[in-house]
Parts: C-alpha cells; structure tokens; sequence
C-alpha cells in the first residue's frame, strides 16, 4: 500500500519535476549511470565506517539521482526511510543546497542534552562525513547555532556545515550539522612531541583571539570540547593534529576584556598544562577555574579571601614557575620547559591582567 502511495506520489511529482542540482537535465542515460557509479565510488573510498554495503550505497544514489527532486518540488526537505525502504533517511538542506544521508539515528548519547549521529554530506567528488547534533531540550540548539554563525570564518572553531529542520510527530527537530572530527577530542594521554603540542596551544589561542575579538567568550574550556583534526604526515611535515574547538553552547556575549574572557584563558591554560601533567588537570588547578573567575567579577569576592584564593593557586604553580624562572633567565631552558613556563604565568594569579588571547597567542607562535 505504501509503496503504491509512494509510485503514485512519484508520478505526481514527475509531472512538475525539477533537477535539484545535477546542474543537467540532458545527461544521457550513460552518463547518468557513469556519474551514479562515480558518486558511489568516491562515498565508498572517501566515508569509512557508515555501515552500508555498496548495493545499499547504489539504490541510495540511486533515489537522489533520480527521484529526490520530486520530493523537493513538493517542498518534502526531510525523506524518512519509512517511505522509501532504504536503509537511511535522506535530507535536502533548502538554505545550503546540501543533501544528507543520515546513517545510524542514535549513534550515541555524548550527554543528557545532545545526541550525536552522523551522515554522509552528497557529493560527486568529495562526500564527506558529518557530525549531525540533535537536542530534546528546545532552544538549547538554536542559541548555539547562532553563535557559530558568529564564529563563521573565526580559525580553529568549529564551522557549521548546516542547520536543517524538519518535523517529526508535529514536532520540530533541530539539528546542528558539523565537520565529523575522526580522532576524538584531546586525549592527555597521548604521546604528543613537543611542537605538536605547541601548535596545539597556538590553535586554541587562535580561536579563543578570534573568539575574543568578536566579543564571543566560550565559558566551558575542558579537554571534552576540543577536538583533534588529524592530518596525514605528508601534509603537515610531522604535526599529526590539529585543534578545534566545539560547544559554544555556554558561550556569552561580553564587551571589553571582561572576567569571562580571563575564565577562558585560565581553563585554556590548565587544559594545556594537562598535556604535561595529566594529574594535576584532573585536580584542584583545573576545579579552582570557577572560583579564580570569580576572583575577577568585581564586588563578588572581599579582598581579604580574594587574596586567600590567589594564594591558593599560586602556591601549587610557584614552586615549578620559580624553578624555570631561574633557569629561563640563565637561558638554560629546553623548548619543552620555556612553554609550560608560559603556560604557568598564564595561570599565575600576577599575569591574567591585561594579557588577553593575542598576547598569548604571540608568546605561543616566538616558540615556533
Ligand atoms: N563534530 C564532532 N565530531 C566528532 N565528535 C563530536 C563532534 N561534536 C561533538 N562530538 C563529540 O560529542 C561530545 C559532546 O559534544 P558537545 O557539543 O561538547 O556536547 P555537550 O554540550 O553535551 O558537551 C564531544 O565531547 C565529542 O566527543
Ligand atoms: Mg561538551
């Protein structure tokens, strides 16, 4: 009966049918299978890990080749595989012109708020694939989805490939879709050489600079949102990763070099102090975060325990600082130690006045 419906449906369509973009109406009936077969050729070399076989793969070419742009024509934006019998569901995103093909719907839980799954973005020479976000909490996409549109060109942010809605049981889903970073987010115990890790700090002041500039702060710095793109060697001569950073969902909008800034630097810092110590990340240096930005918010915290907080934290880094103090200026440092030293002032309650992501940003870069 469905399916019926569906030929019957297709017909309609067909009358007032529309190429969405092949760009030609005129291939010939060889040309049309050449291009089908290089499109699933290329998802088949270029997407690893979607769980299709390559007949799945045809007849979901197949369908967006020749009938999708029957559905568009009746403003159907969101193809459930219901409808279709194909494994997966199939999405044409009207503001971008992308079309998605949604693999496994959960493919997992990453928190209470956000689902994480992932689809193929079409195209003939480069599918790629994507990170799809979905959120049962209303809004709680939507301010974030605007916030990327902020950071559209900010380096080393994570960039929004689209923001397609479609309804499901009169409901309305959101989804946020993103570039699908394949190594994870940052792994303290990796083995990492010293100018990887240079490198990786220089990027996360990129975005914070960047970021900061447009007086966007991030408000929830930790290893979990900052992600690893990996790169082949021969590309980047021996850096395997870069950074990204990802959740802006507690991100503020500030004006001038306000506290929420200094809280980003501050996490920022002891995210990348984690890269040498892993333990001392997971312990009090990165839980004092919250109350040292407080330290700033002005009339919140009395003098007397703003000293005893500053203390506090200076006391667990000084010992260390002092050390490379003396053997920086001795200029007896190795590059390893010259940059956790400048990781340590960037914690240390005496720096964090008015040296903001560029400062630190530039002491980063001199490095390399
Ligand atoms: N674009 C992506 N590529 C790969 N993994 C991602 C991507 N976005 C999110 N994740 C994974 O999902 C986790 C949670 O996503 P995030 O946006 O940080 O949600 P939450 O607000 O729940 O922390 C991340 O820590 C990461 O492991
Ligand atoms: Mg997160």
């Amino acid at each position: 009966m469905m399916k019926v419906f569906l030929f019957f449906f297709l017909f309609l369509a067909c009358l007032n049918s529309k190429e969405w973009n092949t760009g030609d109406s005129d291939l010939s009936n060889k040309d049309k299978i050449n291009r089908e077969n290089e499109i699933i050729n290329n998802i088949l070399s270029e997407c690893g890990g979607t769980g299709l076989t390559k007949l799945e793969i045809k007849e979901i070419v197949h369908f967006i080749e020749n009938y999708l742009s029957n559905f568009i024509a009746y403003q159907e934006f969101y193809v459930d595989r219901k409808r279709t019998d194909l494994p997966c569901d199939i999405e044409y995103d009207p503001s971008t012109g992308f079309v998605f093909i949604h693999l496994d719907r959960f493919y997992s839980k990453p928190s209470k708020n956000k689902v994480l799954s992932k689809a193929i973005q079409y195209d003939i020479k480069n599918p790629k694939i994507v990170a799809v976000l979905t959120s049962q909490k209303p809004g709680l996409l939507e301010k974030e989805i605007e916030v990327l549109r902020q950071l559209q060109g900010v380096s080393r942010t994570v960039q929004l490939v689209g923001a397609p809605v479609h309804s499901r049981n009169n409901q309305l889903v959101q989804k946020m879709i993103l570039p699908f970073y394949v190594a994870g987010d940052l792994n303290l115990k990796m083995k990492l050489s010293v100018k990887e890790k240079i490198i990786l700090a220089t990027d996360l002041m990129e975005a914070l600079k960047g970021a900061h500039d447009r007086g966007i702060t991030h408000g929830d710095l930790h290893k979990g949102n900052l992600l690893l793109e990996e790169f082949t060697e021969a590309k980047q001569r021996g850096i395997r990763y870069r950074l990204v950073v990802i959740d802006w969902e507690s991100s503020k909008t500030v004006e001038g070099f306000s506290y929420h800034k200094r809280k980003d630097l501050y996490r920022a810092a002891c995210t990348i102090y984690g890269l040498f110590h892993d333990e001392k990340y997971k312990g009090s240096l990165f839980a004092r975060g919250d109350r040292f930005e407080r330290i700033f918010a002005d009339g919140l915290v009395k003098s007397d325990s703003k000293d005893l907080i500053l203390g506090e934290i200076s006391k667990e880094i000084t010992k260390r600082k002092k050390e490379l103090d003396k053997r920086n200026k001795e200029k007896s440092v190795t590059l390893q130690e010259e940059f956790e030293w400048i990781i340590l002032c960037m914690m240390h309650p005496t720096y964090q006045g008015n040296e903001d992501a560029e400062y630190w940003y530039n002491e980063f870069k001199k490095l390399m």
